[in-house]
């Protein structure tokens, strides 16, 4: 009888571990909305076949192929339809349940793989499809059977990039959609104007490259070091062409990626001015160089002239030609009005048109800007500070200093994209609060957990409000960012977290089991790529200090699935040189005495974590 309830209880223990495990063993990022564990697994190997029902389902087909080929040197032979004993099936039906452009289902059972979506929907569940796929080098192909439903939260799943301050060959432009497209974003906000340099090449105003997409030299350090700005003196500089362009967005449209421009006006606009300085204020402005540090400058468009508008509507035309998205970014924050307050031409314009102040000249600018550009069918993206002065009246607000501009403009009844520097969405923040231990960063703390626990829609909207939150980004500001595996670095795992908020529900979160079991398990992904990724700290230890002659540290585990925790207990920085943590350890302390105690987590490849510090300290005896 003993027996017997032992082995019930381990039934029962055994079907409660499953049943909390279901999603976990998967580990797919972001989260599926709906996922139940089947029995059995389907193999793939060189008799099986990949089957689609029409032209749209095998281009999806062929990337299944081809990564198969890539990935495990396995050619599998594609067919129209899904005869047959091993399948993998992609297809796109008129189902109610597959409304949604970018849903899909998923179900893995023994001898057939069957994928079905429309258009983004279809290529989201090859998505899912290749994150169940075992890893490079594994002997047999076996995925676990599986029934996934799944559908986004948001529409809208942005990644920002400053490609001004620092510049990225067009190679790596790919390589970061990529990285969005694989975590099912979909909109690539390319911040391609600011003081700092043009990066677009516009065919009417070739100065525009020829003079402001170079810089004399850079700022190097942290700008905020006062009047000790130390500069490198190495010019710098590059633009995309437009073929270039031409080639990235088309890369991004197959991948379900909408690229959005973003040229910057009225502010951020000295790299412009140094091209065409009769675009600022005044009679006889400038000259004006492109600017080697960082920061805000006063000189922006000039609000009053008409060549301003003139101007830009010409170079907005080429950007139309080349960006199909139908949303045109055009900057608006951070404008001083400075000059505006001193030229004839803006204070003109301000008595003309019957303004109370600068702010509404800012506001006239922004709508002339968006008439223009809703004639022609397209729609504008402004950062929050086009509410000042009033909102144009059908542009889209990206509220960064805060949710105050969103919660603003969604009362208002305009649409929001959320993108608040507060929630950990500036991806050039540092990921720790340990600064001496990150590469130079902006400063400011966004780490992987804040940002997983953020909360895209602000508190305070109505339920009907809701409707107007689009959805969220991070951004990625290069001041501080010169090479591409630093972007890397600022981007994984963080980039884990946005994929997850923007498309997951709410309640599926867990920050346990997604910073333990989840994101471990794409980092060892990343890791064995050799793409560049901050290794977070070991799992199951902050800093702490604790008051106690002895101590045991229990339950450590590595960040990255595969990694090993090494630590010591003399206060040096440990590495793989020092004690593997494979168990408990106890540390002690005689009387009066301390212990410190720390450890790291390095990567299969060698990738090393910050260090975790335990003090003990023990009193002194009585
Ligand atoms: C911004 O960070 N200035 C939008
Ligand atoms: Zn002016």
């Amino acid at each position: 009888m003993k027996r017997f309830i032992l082995s019930l209880l381990m039934c029962l223990l055994f079907f409660y571990g499953n049943a909390q495990s279901a999603s976990d063993k998967f580990n797919i990022i972001p989260i599926p909305a709906e996922l139940n564990q089947g029995t059995g697994h389907f193999k793939i190997d060189a008799s099986s076949k990949i089957g689609y029902t029409n032209q749209q389902d095998k281009k999806v087909a062929e990337l299944l192929q081809q990564h198969l080929k890539n990935t495990y040197q396995l050619k599998l032979a594609l067919q129209k339809g899904s005869q047959g004993k091993s399948v993998i099936h992609f297809s796109s039906p008129e189902s109610d349940t597959l409304r949604l452009r970018e849903s899909y289902e998923l179900s893995v059972s023994p001898g057939r793989i069957v994928v079905k979506g429309k258009e983004a929907g279809l290529y989201y569940g090859l998505q899912t499809l290749l994150q169940l796929l075992p890893e490079k080098n594994s002997k047999s192909l076996d995925i676990p059977a599986v029934s996934i439903k799944d559908q986004p939260l948001y529409a809208y799943r942005g990644l920002h990039l400053d490609v001004s301050r620092h510049m990225f060959p067009v190679s790596f432009i790919k390589k970061y959609i990529d990285y969005m497209a694989a975590y099912k974003l979909n909109n690539f906000h390319w911040h391609l104007t600011d003081d700092q340099g043009w990066r677009i090449e516009i065919k009417k105003y070739p100065r525009l490259t020829a003079v402001g997409a170079y810089r004399e030299e850079t700022m190097i350090g942290r700008h905020n070091q006062g009047p000790n700005y130390n500069f490198d003196g190495t010019p710098y500089g590059g633009f995309y062409t437009q073929q270039e362009i031409r080639e990235v967005v088309a890369y991004a449209a197959a991948k379900h990626v909408n690229v959005i421009p973003e040229l910057e006006m009225p502010g951020h606009a000295l790299a412009a001015l140094a091209a065409y300085p009769e675009l600022a204020c005044g009679d006889r402005p400038g000259p004006f160089k492109v600017a080697a540090a960082w920061g805000v400058f006063e000189d922006v468009f000039c609000a009053g002239k008409e060549q301003t508008f003139e101007t830009l509507e010409g170079i907005l035309d080429e950007v139309m030609e080349l960006f199909p998205s139908s949303y045109i970014h055009i900057g608006g924050d951070e404008s001083p009005k400075v000059r505006w307050k001193a030229c004839a031409h803006c204070q003109k314009r301000i008595k003309e048109q019957g303004l109370k102040d600068e702010h509404e000249l800012q506001s006239y600018f922004v709508q002339r800007m968006e008439k223009y550009l809703n004639s022609k069918g397209r729609k504008i993206i402004g950062w929050d500070e086009i509410l000042e002065g009033g909102l144009a009246p059908n542009a889209t607000v990206m509220s960064w200093r805060g949710e105050s501009g969103g919660i603003a403009a969604a009362k208002q009844g305009h649409d929001v994209i959320m993108t608040a520097h507060s929630n950990g969405l500036y991806f050039d923040l540092q990921q720790s609060l340990r600064d001496q231990q990150e590469p130079l960063n902006i400063g400011g703390y966004a780490g992987l957990e804040k940002v997983y626990l953020s909360e895209p829609t602000p508190k305070g909207l109505t339920l009907t409000e809701h409707k107007y939150i689009l959805g969220v980004q991070a951004n990625l500001w290069t001041e501080y960012i010169a090479t591409t595996k630093k972007v890397e670095y600022m981007l994984f795992p963080r980039l884990f977290a946005l994929a997850e908020i923007a498309w997951s529900k709410p309640e599926s979160k867990q920050w346990e089991k997604f910073s333990g079991e989840r994101v471990a398990t794409h980092l060892a992904t990343l890791d064995k790529v050799g793409t560049t990724y901050r290794v977070p700290e070991v799992i199951g230890l902050r800093d702490t200090s604790i008051h106690a002659p002895s101590y045991t540290i229990e339950r450590l585990q590595p960040s990255v699935k595969g990694g090993k925790i090494y630590y010591t207990i003399d206060n040096f920085d440990p590495g793989d040189t020092d004690l593997e943590y494979t168990g408990p350890v106890t540390i002690s302390a005689a009387a009066g005495k301390e212990r410190i105690f720390k450890a790291v987590v390095i990567s299969p490849s060698g990738r090393k974590s910050n260090y975790i510090t335990l003090k003990l300290s023990n009193a002194p005896a009585k």
